[in-house]
């Protein structure tokens, strides 16, 4: 079967969302394989505008079933919310989308840990969505999985003594029987709720492996945010390089058949953490506020920075990306020159790889390349060849920069704003 893995390439907010329908048309499964409510998938589709959180943008394209893999994590609420905000809107769920019994579950503590641990003084900038606090109970073995949360006995006994294991902390907070209670509130409409939708997903998925099915392998975040390959302290808590799509899906790294990485035409970030390419200033706002880059979860102002060859160099590298898609070329317009960084200097020396070391990452100063830039609308492009010269040439710069095909580059939200330059690429 041909299992493609799609990948943001930088630091998350790349516009994944978007290619993952894109290219959802043609797949029979979509899979999201790690992160949780923490992601914002923005999917402009039928003239309409979601704003997807867990679910799988996949979950859009018509006639694909969908799966919330084993390696993302839950919280019942956000899950209720969306799949009732998608079946407000006309779109078809049950039956098409599915959560996997290993899916470990965010609870009202783990929120309460990681906003504390933000607001008290020891933050990296995460979304607050305790995301970090579930992974740390997975990791140590006393997390709570769909399984558990669907057996009331099971889970009424390892909320109890989870909230013992974490009462020190949570004491800062409110008193444990009170979170004890909010816990329990919803618990009966939750579970019933989510009942219908889990399932052993690994299962599914080899069934469709074996009927030679298209699959679709989802990551949230970004490269750089991965918590072995990311900007270490500043990341997730989970993998959202490609590898980590078998251990989060309950494939077989063999079943992978193409990765595609997404790369925004500029960088952004959110949360703190090194930027090495980052541009404030007018070019910064101007960029900002053309791209609209606020977040899709947060609201937050996302930092702005110019391309970073030796950053994407790690993500392909770490990923394995047989293609690339570039998103955002048209936010670009009207901006001259357009930097590309290439290489950086750490006091006397040349660096051409992203550094490892947490101070080498905040030290290190871009080497740039400049390149002329463009004007006009680019939104309305349907071909390559439609591009203003400009357009063209800073994608092939990149494109041989880079040593990997960027076969598409999106020029505008909705589907049809996509131009496909090579589709033998796409799955092979
Ligand atoms: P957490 O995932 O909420 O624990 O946050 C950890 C880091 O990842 C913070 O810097 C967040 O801003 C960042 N982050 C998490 N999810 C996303 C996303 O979907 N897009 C961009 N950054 C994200």
């Amino acid at each position: 079967m041909p299992a493609l893995v799609v990948v943001g390439a930088q630091w998350g907010d790349e516009g994944k969302g978007k290619i993952v329908h894109f290219l959802g048309k043609d797949a029979d499964w979509v899979v999201r394989y790690q992160g949780g409510n923490n992601a914002g998938h923005t999917v402009v589709f039928g003239g309409q505008k979601f704003a997807l959180h867990l679910t799988p943008s996949g979950i859009l394209a018509k006639g694909c079933k969908s799966v919330i893999g084993n390696g993302v994590v839950v919280d019942p609420n956000a899950f209720v919310k969306e799949v009732k905000m998608l079946e407000s809107r006309g779109i078809k769920v049950r039956g098409r989308l599915f959560i996997s019994l290993a899916a470990h579950v965010i609870l009202p503590y783990h929120i309460y840990v990681d906003t504390l641990r933000e607001e008290g003084g020891r933050g990296i900038g995460t979304t607050k969505r305790g995301i970090g606090p579930c992974y740390e109970d997975k990791v140590a073995r006393i997390g709570i999985r769909i399984a558990d949360f669907l057996d009331p006995e099971v889970f009424r006994k390892l909320v109890r003594r989870n909230l013992k294991v974490r009462a020190a902390e949570l004491a800062k907070v409110k008193p444990l029987k009170t979170i004890e209670k909010e816990v329990f509130k919803d618990y009966d409409r939750q579970r019933r709720f989510l009942a219908p939708f889990a399932a052993d997903c690994s299962l599914f998925l080899d069934a469709a492996n074996k009927k030679k099915k298209r699959l679709l392998l989802e990551s949230a975040q970004g490269s750089m945010l991965d918590l072995d390959h990311g900007t270490y302290p500043f990341v997730t808590s989970s993998n959202p390089v490609a590898g980590g799509a078998c251990a989060g899906a309950g494939i077989g790294p063999t079943a992978i058949t193409a990765v595609m990485g997404v790369t925004k035409a500029y960088t952004t970030r959110v949360g703190l953490g090194p930027f090495p390419t980052e541009v404030e200033g007018h070019v910064g706002h101007y960029i900002r506020e053309v791209g609209k880059e606020y977040g899709t979860t947060t609201g937050r102002a996302r930092r702005i920075g110019w391309l970073d060859v030796p950053q994407l160099k790690a993500a392909i590298r770490m990923n394995g990306m047989t293609a690339l898609t570039m998103t955002k070329l048209d936010t670009l317009t009207g901006v001259h020159p357009i930097k590309v960084c290439v290489g950086y200097k750490l006091g006397k020396k040349r660096l051409a790889d992203f550094p490892v070391s947490r101070r080498e990452q905040l030290d290190v100063e871009p080497v740039y390349e400049s390149y002329p830039g463009f004007s006009g609308d680019l939104s309305k492009a349907k071909k390559f060849s439609d591009l203003p010269r400009g357009a063209r040439e800073y994608v092939l710069a990149v494109e041989k920069l880079l040593g990997v095909p960027v076969s598409i580059v999106s020029v505008g939200q909705s589907r049809e704003q996509t131009i496909v330059r090579d589709a033998t690429r796409l799955w092979s």
